[in-house]
Formats: C-alpha cells, sequence, structure tokens
C-alpha cells in the first residue's frame, strides 16, 4: 500500500533536501499553516510529466530569459516542492512571486491553497509514457521501492499503488478543481511546440516576453541544451541516490516511447483500464 511516513517526509543530502519519495502523502499535514500569497505560482504534477522541465521554464520566465537562476541554482532549490516545506529556508521571506512545485493531489491541498487561490500551472503528460519513465525511473532511484517486473510494475501503477497514488486520480482531481486559477497543459504540447507553449505561460503569468526572449528561453529548454545543465539534470546527486548509469534522469524525452516498451497485452490492458476511468472526463488530451 501507500502509506505516509510522517516521521521522514524529506531526506537531506549534502545538505540538500529532498522528498522522501518512498511514501505517499494522504494527509499531508506538512501542509498545514503555509501561507500563501495570492501571487504565488505553484506548478502541480504527477510524477514524471515534466517537473523538473517545469522548474526550468518558468523561474526562465519569470527573469524574462536571464540565465543566472538555472545556472547557479538548483533545481530543487530554485522551484522547492512544498512537501519539503519544514525543511525549505526562510519560505515566509522569499520575495513574490514564489514558485513552488508539488506532486499533491487536489483533495490534499489545505485550506489556505483553496481560499488565497495562487495561479496553479498543472502539467499532464500520457499515461503510457509517465508509467515507462517511472519504469525507469524506479529502477535508477534506490530510494524507491523497487518495480519488480515491467507486469508487476504496470499493475501497481494502475492500481495507483506507487507513489502519489492513482495518475487516473490525480488527473481527474485537478480538472475538477474548475473554481482555481489553474491553466492546463500538457507535455506533448511542450513536445509539440515549446515556443507557443512558454508564450501561454508567460501570458498566464503576466510576465509579458517578446520573442527574441522567447526564442532564447525555448532553445536552453530544449531536451539536449537542458541535458547540459548540472543544476538541472541531478548530476548533484550522488549516484548511490540515482544511478545515471542504469538509467539518466533526463533519459528520452520525447512523447510515445511506451511504443517501444509496452506489449501488445500491456497496451491493450492498459486502453481498456484508461477507457474505463476516463469516460466521464470532458478535457480533451492530445494524446487522445
Ligand atoms: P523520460 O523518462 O520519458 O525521458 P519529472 O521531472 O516529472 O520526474 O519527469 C521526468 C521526465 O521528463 C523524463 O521523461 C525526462 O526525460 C523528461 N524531461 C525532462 N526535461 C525535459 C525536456 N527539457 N524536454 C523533454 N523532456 C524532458
Amino acid at each position: 500500500g501507500c502509506r505516509y511516513d510522517r516521521r521522514r517526509p524529506v531526506y537531506r543530502v549534502q545538505g540538500r533536501i529532498f522528498i522522501q519519495k518512498n511514501s505517499c502523502p494522504k494527509e499531508p499535514e506538512i501542509l498545514r499553516g503555509v501561507l500563501f500569497r495570492p501571487d504565488d505560482i505553484l506548478i502541480v504534477t504527477y510524477p514524471k510529466s515534466g517537473t523538473v522541465w517545469m522548474q526550468e521554464i518558468v523561474p526562465l520566465i519569470l527573469s524574462q530569459g536571464d540565465p543566472v537562476v538555472v545556472d547557479t541554482v538548483p533545481n530543487w532549490d530554485r522551484v522547492p516542492w512544498l512537501e519539503a516545506r519544514a525543511y525549505i529556508q526562510n519560505l515566509d521571506q522569499r520575495p513574490s512571486p514564489r514558485v513552488f512545485i508539488t506532486h499533491f493531489q487536489y483533495n490534499m491541498m489545505p485550506t489556505g491553497f483553496l481560499k488565497v487561490k495562487p495561479r496553479v500551472i498543472y502539467v499532464m503528460r500520457n499515461p503510457r509514457d509517465v508509467f515507462t519513465s517511472y519504469l525507469h525511473f524506479s529502477r535508477m532511484a534506490s530510494y524507491l521501492v523497487s518495480p519488480g517486473t515491467q507486469t508487476e510494475f504496470l499493475n501497481k501503477f494502475l492500481d495507483g499503488k506507487v507513489i502519489f497514488g492513482s495518475w487516473f486520480d490525480h488527473v481527474k482531481g485537478w480538472l475538477s478543481a474548475t473554481e482555481q486559477h489553474i491553466m492546463y497543459i500538457s507535455y506533448e504540447e511542450m513536445i509539440l511546440d515549446l515556443e507557443a507553449s512558454v508564450t501561454r505561460m508567460a501570458q498566464f503569468l503576466d510576465t509579458p516576453l517578446d520573442s527574441e526572449m522567447i526564442r532564447k528561453i525555448t532553445d536552453r529548454c530544449v531536451f539536449k541544451n537542458m541535458k547540459k545543465n548540472k543544476m538541472s539534470n541531478y548530476s548533484l546527486m550522488p549516484s548511490t541516490m540515482m544511478d545515471q548509469n542504469v538509467s539518466e534522469f533526463l533519459r528520452k524525452g520525447i512523447a510515445g516511447d511506451w511504443k517501444n516498451h509496452l506489449t501488445a497485452a500491456e497496451a491493450e490492458n492498459f486502453d481498456e483500464f484508461y477507457r474505463k476511468q476516463m469516460k466521464d472526463v470532458k478535457y480533451t488530451f492530445v494524446w487522445d
């Protein structure tokens, strides 16, 4: 099952803070008492849906393309996880607009968040690719439960017996949050047209960017360039935590890699489960 270990919600590596990912926070008491500000920006993702990508893009939008922050501050410090809140220094002293990231499901968000309604960018990814990325990630990250065989991990994934629970619940929950101030975007849209995606995000964040700035940001954030940024590619993590010889964190960076991994039977099983789970969802996903 999937239980939140309150004693160890996060851990430290060389003074850096990481979420204790081997847990599934159901009652995130850790968020109680967070004083949200109306101009906070919250990036929300299900794991493996483009988290670190957003930790690159949003700071570059806010700095209007100035790369100093992404070149000098590790992704987990420049856009900290709300889950690691207790360990983030000077959370309340950070200048506005503060940018956070979280994997929490919508129904885990505290009342302060529901009242203040800070801006949210919710990023979704084809769950078949999320699964594929998650499988590789679970093999290389020593602090995660070992995934077992691909089929075993597929069953766990569809059952929501992975950290942060079911992809289906996560996406349906955040899509239902219509009273919040949310921009929805998908990993696939970002792959198809990163310039247009950056433009849309900049508009949502009320940060005017000219076309030169947008080109500059896009160029920094394409997979092959971002992969070289040691402040974003997790090479600062010791290999005892993430063994990038097993699988790199910035692994493939494409849409549709699931086709190279799922067997025909697994894909069919996935489709059937997906159809049942998503039948009442009105949102049109790029991958459908
Ligand atoms: P793959 O394993 O499919 O390559 P998260 O940051 O949420 O854990 O997600 C990681 C996934 O996002 C990985 O997917 C990673 O390669 C991909 N990713 C990270 N940065 C990217 C970028 N600049 N362009 C495309 N994909 C990126």
